[in-house]
């Protein structure tokens, strides 16, 4: 089974089939494009018409699709008779180094972003920056925020060769998008349960995600990476705070996010009490205290710090101040 969203149909199932399929039979299947859409009734629709295609345990799932097809198929893929395998084929770079790696399914429900989900590994990842050459820039650049986060947690030396980059050549760039998805699978790999250092990744996250949840709800959503941007700002400005980041560390981290991310429109609303509620359902979470990865220099994380409410407030203030500057 082929599982495509509207876009990805479009623009790259036909090279998908001429390149890697050729000959072979497939069923094509396609869900809704975008975020609103990676929910349960979408997956009830997956399984409803692979019961009707008759769809067995030999099967293989290709999701073929960003991290909204990857997410929402491989959850489907992991449920569906108990589990069947799966293939990722991503088609943006923000599914390449991040999404379609590790193993991680979810779907969104009652408003928080992969609220339902479970581990299922897919059989192989196929990585061809061709299929880029259709992402809209806005995209493109959303999802470089993950490989910049993968350097700020992993990296020094790889983030001084990103800091001042061409985002457009750099998140096209296959050399760069390789060492972003390794990152991402060596420190999957050293925790497959998500018990411990996996929470790296979430760098940026805990206030990225409820910045993302709450601007679903208005006129102009953010996308994931650019919300993402915004997390790690006003992490980095905590982690000066909490965990000892110097200060030229973050002016650092500041000037090149605010460069990358300057045509984004964050009109947030930072008094929304839905954002601390957000954060405070966050799966990382202990006892109801919020819970963030933060960084002790660039390269360098530490997880699970607990962080008073008022420094989530504070920080984000300092990224809505930094961006609008
Ligand atoms: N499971 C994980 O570990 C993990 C990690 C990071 C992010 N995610 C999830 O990934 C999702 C974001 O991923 P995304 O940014 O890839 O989103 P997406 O799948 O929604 O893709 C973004 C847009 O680009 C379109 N598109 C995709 N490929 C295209 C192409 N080659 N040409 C033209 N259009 C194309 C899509 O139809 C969509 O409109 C979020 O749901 C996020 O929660 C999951
Ligand atoms: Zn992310």
């Amino acid at each position: 089974v082929v599982l495509t969203d509207e876009n990805t149909s479009i623009h790259c199932l036909p090279y998908f089939k001429s390149n890697y399929l050729q000959e072979l039979p497939f069923v094509h299947v396609e869900i809704t494009q975008g975020e609103l859409y990676k929910n349960i009734g979408e997956v009830e629709k997956l399984w409803e018409r692979w019961m009707h295609e008759q769809v067995d345990r030999q099967a293989l799932i290709i999701c073929l699709g960003g991290g909204m097809v990857s997410d929402a198929g491989g959850f489907a893929a992991g449920t569906f008779k108990r589990g069947i395998r799966c293939i990722h084929v991503p088609t943006t770079n923000l599914a390449m180094c991040d999404a379609a790696l590790g193993g991680k399914t979810a779907i969104n429900f009652n408003g928080i972003k992969n609220q339902i989900g479970l581990l299922h590994q897919p059989e192989a990842v196929l990585i061809d920056p061709t299929f880029l050459q259709t992402l809209p820039e806005r995209d493109l650049i959303s999802g470089f925020a993950e490989t910049l986060k993968h350097a700020l947690i992993a990296d020094h030396p790889f983030w001084l060769t990103l800091k001042n980059c061409d985002v457009l050549q750099a998140s096209t760039n296959l050399s760069i998008l390789l060492k972003s998805a390794q990152i991402k699978l060596s420190i999957t790999e050293q925790d497959i349960d998500d018990r411990g250092i996996r929470q790296q990744l979430n760098f940026g996250h805990t206030v990225g995600h409820a910045v993302e949840a709450i601007s679903l709800e208005s006129v102009h959503p953010l996308l994931h990476g650019e919300a993402v941007a915004f997390g790690m700002v006003a992490e980095a400005w905590i982690s000066t705070k909490v965990s000892e980041l110097p200060t030229n560390e973050l002016k650092e981290i500041c000037a090149t996010m605010t460069r990358i991310y300057a045509k984004t429109n964050f009109n947030l609303d930072l008094d929304n009490n839905n954002l601390l509620l957000l954060m405070k359902q966050d799966k990382k979470n202990t006892e109801a205290r919020i819970t963030c990865t933060l960084l002790t220099n660039i390269g360098q994380p530490e997880i699970a710090h607990q962080v008073d409410e008022h420094l989530l407030r504070e920080g984000m203030q300092f990224a809505m101040d930094q961006f609008a500057a």
